[in-house]
Order: C-alpha cells, then sequence, then structure tokens
C-alpha cells in the first residue's frame, strides 16, 4: 500500500478493512485499531480520545465502537448524533478519516460483545459510572472487589480472560455504530506529496440502528 489504487475503487471500504489488517498482522502494536474520536457538545465544543474500532461493517457501511452511554462521549452522542474518527499508523504510513452520523447497536449485538469480554472487564463495566468525578481510586478499586467476590468470581478462575455469558450486560453500556458518510484515505509521500482521497455518501435514516447509503463519489485532494 505505498500507492492509491489506480483507477480509485467505487468503494473505500474494502481498502479500509485491507489497512486495518494490514495494521493488524505482526503482532506489532497493542491496539492496532485503536481510534481517535471526536463528538461535540450541545455547545458546538469538541472533544476526542481513544475508543477501539471493533468491528468494521463494509457490506453497510458502519464502524462500531463499546462504551459507557452515560459518559462524557455518550452524552455528546446524545445531544449531537455525529462524529469523526481518525486511525494512523506510523510503519504503514496511512491514516484513515471517518465520519458520520452515529447510533446506538442493536441490543442483541451489545449482548453478545460484552459475553466475549473477560470477567473483569465486564464487572469494570458494571461498576464505572464512566466520566463521572471520582473521590477515592482505592476505593473505587475495593468496589470492584466487592462486586467480583458478590458476583462469585469468574466461571472459569484458570482463566479469567476467557468471558462468557455470566454477567449480563448493564443497559448503560454497549455499542455505537459510526455510519459511514465520508471517508478519507491518507498516504505518506515523498517530499510530503501525500496521496489522499475523501469519498462521501449520502445516508438515508432506515429504522433506530440502520441507514442506506447511496453510491459513493470520491474525490482526490491535494496533500
Ligand atoms: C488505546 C485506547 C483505547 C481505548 N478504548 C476505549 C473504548 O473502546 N471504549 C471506551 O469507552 N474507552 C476507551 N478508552 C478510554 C477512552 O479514551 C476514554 O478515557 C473514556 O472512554 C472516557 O472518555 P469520555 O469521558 O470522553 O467519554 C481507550 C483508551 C485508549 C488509550
Amino acid at each position: 500500500m505505498k500507492t492509491l489504487p489506480r483507477p480509485l475503487p467505487a468503494d473505500p471500504l474494502p481498502l479500509v478493512e485491507r489497512w486495518l489488517a494490514a495494521a493488524s498482522t505482526g503482532g506489532r502494536r497493542r491496539n492496532p485499531t485503536a481510534m481517535a474520536l471526536a463528538t461535540t457538545d450541545a455547545r458546538s465544543r469538541p472533544s476526542v480520545r481513544m475508543v477501539l474500532l471493533k468491528h468494521l461493517s463494509v457490506d453497510a457501511g458502519f464502524a462500531v465502537f463499546y462504551t459507557h452511554y452515560g459518559s462524557r462521549k455518550g452524552r455528546e452522542l446524545d445531544a449531537n448524533a455525529r462524529a469523526a474518527g481518525v486511525l494512523y499508523w506510523e510503519e504503514l504510513g496511512a491514516q484513515i478519516r471517518l465520519e458520520g452520523p452515529v447510533v446506538r447497536c442493536p441490543d442483541a449485538e451489545s449482548d453478545a460483545y460484552f459475553a466475549t469480554r473477560p470477567w473483569g472487564s465486564q464487572v469494570n463495566a458494571l461498576v464505572s459510572e464512566q466520566s463521572a468525578p471520582l473521590e477515592d481510586f482505592d476505593a473505587f478499586l475495593r468496589t470492584m472487589r466487592e462486586k467480583n467476590e458478590r458476583l462469585g468470581g469468574p466461571p472459569d478462575p484458570a482463566n479469567p480472560e476467557a468471558g462468557g455469558p455470566a454477567l449480563a450486560r448493564p443497559a448503560f453500556w454497549g455499542g455505537y455504530r459510526l455510519w459511514l458518510d465520508t471517508v478519507e484515505l491518507w498516504l505518506e509521500g515523498t517530499d510530503r506529496c501525500h496521496e489522499r482521497v475523501r469519498y462521501q455518501r449520502l445516508l438515508s435514516r432506515e429504522d433506530a440502528s440502520s441507514f442506506s447509503g447511496q453510491p459513493w463519489s470520491s474525490q482526490r485532494l491535494q496533500p
């Protein structure tokens, strides 16, 4: 992936999938799908933080991340249900920008993902009011331990990373779908002759968690 394909593909998402796969091979990075996610509050003030891009639907055209619905990002998405994300891999010299409307995943999808999480992460999701003020970190750790004991500990104590459906997903925690109406691919070039192409499409709301998309159009951009 030294250059963008010529001619440019009609749909950018197979390329996004390929770049994500390239970033994930070789075990070079701990979190190859780490994405900076920007949201804005009701007064248009932006904020940004990292999340893990956990799923890319190439066919439908959305990216999924998981979080606490009452966190700062969750509250900001309640106020303005659009977000922008960026992924960058230094060793690939590649950047991907993703933008579009954000909706909550169907409950069944969030349930299924929650069941794959390690026990400790599940307990943390139950205990943490993510982004709420915390006076005493040690008290938080005690609450974690107490919750862990009250719930009987991991189903397979020898393998607490295994996860499993033992704990139910709390309703305040789950996935978001970032539906993609804008995707920009960027490849580093010599003398700052970076290749950029921006893809855009119109989305129409179908139901609570889905959109349908018109065909993509693409436009190369100056570096
Ligand atoms: C590499 C990395 C990945 C992260 N992934 C997630 C994630 O998938 N979901 C999440 O809620 N927080 C994740 N975090 C923590 C967030 O960056 C952030 O601290 C948290 O979500 C609270 O953000 P907020 O107060 O803006 O809602 C991650 C942090 C890092 C550094």
